[in-house]
């Protein structure tokens, strides 16, 4: 593993080894009975992963533990030779399928709209998504390092970050979530009631949780017990690809941490600039509970 540089690809930006396999993943064939897990970096990806695996398998504990977290969805744009990538991991899967990606509407391979997928798209306040970046970045070895604080949000603010501007990535999932199959879910809302936004995902995959699976579910999928669950919390990645000495994956794992990083000045900017970018959207965010 080396580090992967981010290239500007259609005016996004994504990992150099994404851009190398680009064909293959824009000819990526869905099938019709696909859900694919769409967020922005840091959004809570692995959370909502955790949560609909749960759904899936019935809240059946072994099931879930078959494989790390991260693992058991292919990861569309995922390509580091020689390993298979994301394609070929979805390709030799039976259907039903359940996949992820960070994509960006614009950039989402064609075939999951002709097929009419499902998509489930979790969005976390820009802040949060940019601290949460930020030391996920000074702690994978497999991205580019963040530098500095200060350097870092200017960069961010820029969209020059790992799938591009935040802004961009919300608004485009925000507009069409009424045109497709779309459940739009909130980090901010998973923490503050965790048992509805649980049900809903439950709804939107056809199940029907009773009351102790529910119960099972939040206990298993909360922050606590997934930082303690080695197939969630990354422990068995090497450090030479993730240093969590440095700063663990399942880091806080909270709404408003922005709050110990930004300075005033900086919050200042950033509103300013936020102000402009989100003119003309309806979507809001709690950006502290
Ligand atoms: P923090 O760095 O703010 O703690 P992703 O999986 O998209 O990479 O997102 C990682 C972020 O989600 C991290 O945020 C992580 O702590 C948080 N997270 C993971 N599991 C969580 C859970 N069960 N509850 C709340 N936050 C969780």
């Amino acid at each position: 593993y080396l580090s992967d540089p981010w290239l500007g690809l259609h005016g996004w930006y994504l990992g150099t080894s994404t851009c190398n396999e680009w064909q293959r993943i824009q000819s990526f064939q869905a099938r019709p009975d696909d859900l694919l897990i769409c967020t922005y970096p840091k959004a809570g990806t692995t959370w909502i992963q955790e949560i609909v695996d749960m759904i899936q398998q019935d809240g059946d504990l072994e099931k879930c533990k078959r494989a790390p977290v991260h693992h058991r969805h292919p990861f569309i744009e995922w390509a580091r030779p020689p390993q298979p990538s994301g394609v070929e991991q979805a390709e030799a899967m039976p259907s039903p399928r359940t996949l992820k990606t960070h994509l960006p509407v614009k950039l989402l391979p064609p075939s999951f709209w002709e097929q009419k997928c499902k998509f489930l798209y979790v969005a976390r306040n820009a802040k949060d998504c940019m601290v949460s970046y930020y030391h996920f970045q000074r702690m994978s070895k497999v991205v580019p390092d963040p530098g500095p604080w200060h350097e870092y949000f200017e960069m961010f603010m820029a969209g020059k970050v790992g799938w591009g501007p935040w802004h961009d990535h919300v608004k485009g999932w925000w507009k069409v979530k009424d045109m497709h199959c779309v459940l739009f879910l909130f980090y901010e809302d998973m923490k503050k009631d965790p048992k509805c936004e649980i049900q809903k995902v439950a709804q939107f995959l056809g199940k029907n949780l009773d009351q102790e699976l529910l119960e099972k579910i939040v206990y298993h999928t909360s922050f606590d017990v997934m930082k303690d669950n080695p197939m969630a919390n990354r422990s068995g990645i090497p450090v030479s690809i993730m240093d969590q000495s440095i700063s663990p994956f399942m880091r806080k794992g909270t709404v408003g941490d922005w709050k110990n990083h930004f300075t005033v000045a900086q919050n200042e900017r950033f509103e300013d600039d936020y102000e402009k970018k989100m003119a003309g959207t309806n979507l809001t965010f709690c950006m502290e509970l």
